[in-house]
C-alpha cells in the first residue's frame, strides 16, 4: 500500500469484502513490477491514496459475485489494467484500451457503484487500475479479467496485463513497423525488450536499442536489437550511417520516465513520414517539450501517443500466449527476479538501479 507521496510501500493486513455485482475476488499468484507504480511513489502521477498498487497480475477466481456472467471459480485470469465493457463507442472500434468505463478508473474505486471493497487501518483503501494487484487477493470487476490457459507460468502470464502487450504493440501497432524498416527503441527495460520482441516480429531489418545501462543493451540483442547505442545522441551517427540518412520509420519511446527535452533528439533519428511513439509516462506536471514543428510540417514527422502500444486485451493477451508457446515470443527472459510481497521496495529499488528488465513478485 501506498500511503503518502514519497513513502515506501507497506505491507499489511486489510479487510477484503466478498464481491458484489459483476465483481469476482481472485487469488493472485504474481504481480509484475511495471515503472508506472513508481510515478505515484514519486508523484509524477497521481492516484487517490492510500492505495493498493499494482497492475500486473495473474491468478485464479476463487468466488463469483452476482450476476457474474463470464467467469466461473478456477479460471485463471489476466488482471487486464483497462476494464473492457465490450459495448461502448470505443470498444466497438476495436479501442478496448480506451474503454469509456476507463472514466471512472482513476477514482480507484469499484466500477461497478463507486465503492470500496478494500479497507486498512480503518478506512477504504483505492486499488490502482480498478485492479490493485500488490497482494495476495484482491475484488475486480469482470470486465478487468482475460482468462488465460492455466499451463502458462503465472510469472510470465501477468505482465501480459501491461509491460509486454504495451511494450510489443508499441512497435507492432502503435508504430505500425513492418518488414524491413529501421526502429529504435529508446529505453531498455520490460517495456522496451518488448517493443524490441515487437519489431523483431513485425519483420524489422535494423533494430536500434538505446539505453545507459549496459545490462539493458546486452539483454535487448537477446531479444532481437542488431545494434545499441547508450543514448539519442550516441544513435544519431549510427542511424544515420545504417540507413544512409534515411532514418527510422519509427522511435518508440520507453524510457523509465518520459522527458521532454529529448523529443527532439527523437525526431532527429525519424525518417520522412516516420512516427514517433510517445509510450514512456511523462511527469503530469511536464507541460512543454523541446522540439520543431517545422518537421512534422516540412517532414510528415508524426509524434502520436499510445496506451496499452495500441493493443487490445482480448485479442491480442491469447495471440501473444500462443507465440510464446511457439518459443517465438521470449516471456521467459524478461523476468529478470522474483521476490516474496514483503520484498516490494527491494524489487523497485533493483528496478532503479537498473538491475532488472522486470522484477516480479511471486504470492
Ligand atoms: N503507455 C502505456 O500504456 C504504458 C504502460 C506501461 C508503462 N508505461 C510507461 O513506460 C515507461 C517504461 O516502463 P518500464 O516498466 O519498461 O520501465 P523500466 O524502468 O523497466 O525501463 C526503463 C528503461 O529506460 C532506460 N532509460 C532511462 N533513461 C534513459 C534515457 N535517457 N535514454 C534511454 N534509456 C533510458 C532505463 O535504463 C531503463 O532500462 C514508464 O514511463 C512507464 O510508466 C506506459
Ligand atoms: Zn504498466
Ligand atoms: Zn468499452
Amino acid at each position: 500500500m501506498l500511503w503518502e507521496v514519497g513513502t515506501p510501500w507497506t505491507v499489511e493486513e486489510i479487510e477484503l469484502d466478498p464481491p458484489r455485482q459483476s465483481e469476482v475476488r481472485v487469488e493472485l499468484l504474481a504481480a509484475g513490477m511495471c515503472h508506472t507504480d513508481d510515478h505515484y511513489v514519486t508523484g509524477d502521477m497521481a492516484w487517490p491514496l492510500p492505495m493498493i498498487g499494482g497492475h500486473e497480475g495473474a491468478g485464479v477466481v476463487v468466488e463469483v459475485g452476482p450476476g457474474g456472467r463470464r467467469l466461473a471459480v478456477g479460471d485463471h485470469v489476466i488482471l487486464n489494467y483497462m476494464p473492457i465493457c465490450g459495448e461502448c463507442p470505443s470498444c466497438q472500434r476495436g479501442r478496448s484500451r480506451l474503454c469509456d468505463r476507463g472514466a471512472a478508473m482513476g477514482t480507484g474505486l469499484q466500477i461497478s457503484d463507486g465503492t470500496a471493497r478494500h479497507h486498512a487501518r480503518g478506512q477504504d483503501l483505492h486499488i490502482l487500475c480498478c485492479i490493485g494487484t500488490f497482494a495476495r487477493q484482491t475484488v475486480v470487476h469482470e470486465d478487468s479479467c482475460v482468462v488465460y490457459d492455466a499451463d502458462i507460468r503465472p510469472e510470465v502470464a501477468c505482465l501480459l496485463s501491461c509491460g509486454v502487450v504495451t511494450g510489443w504493440g508499441s512497435s507492432a501497432r502503435a508504430a505500425g513497423i513492418g518488414p524491413g524498416d529501421t526502429i529504435a527503441i529508446v529505453g531498455c527495460g520490460g517495456l522496451g525488450s518488448s517493443a524490441v520482441q515487437g519489431a523483431r516480429l513485425a519483420g524489422a531489418r535494423h533494430i536500434v536499442a538505446i539505453d545507459p545501462v549496459a545490462f539493458k543493451r546486452e539483454k535487448a540483442q537477446d531479444f532481437g536489437a542488431t545494434h545499441t547505442a547508450a543514448s539519442l545522441a550516441e544513435a544519431l551517427p549510427l542511424i544515420t550511417d545504417l540507413t544512409r540518412g534515411r532514418m527510422c520509420e519509427a522511435v518508440v519511446m520507453t524510457m523509465g520516465v518520459g522527458d521532454g527535452t529529448l523529443v527532439a533528439d527523437a525526431m532527429a533519428v525519424t525518417a520522412k513520414c516516420g512516427r514517433v511513439v510517445v509510450t514512456n509516462a511523462h511527469p503530469e506536471r511536464e507541460t512543454s517539450i523541446n522540439v520543431s514543428l517545422a518537421d512534422l510540417t516540412i517532414m510528415e514527422k508524426q509524434l502520436v501517443g499510445s496506451v496499452f502500444g495500441g493493443a487490445n486485451a482480448r485479442a491480442d493477451i491469447p495471440m501473444l500466449l500462443d507465440l510464446y508457446r511457439d518459443g517465438q515470443l521470449d516471456l521467459d527472459s524478461l523476468v529478470t527476479r522474483t521476490y516474496p510481497l514483503e520484498d516490494v521496495n527491494v524489487g523497485y529499488a533493483d528496478m532503479h538501479a537498473g538491475k532488472n528488465i522486470r522484477g516480479v513478485l511471486v504470492m
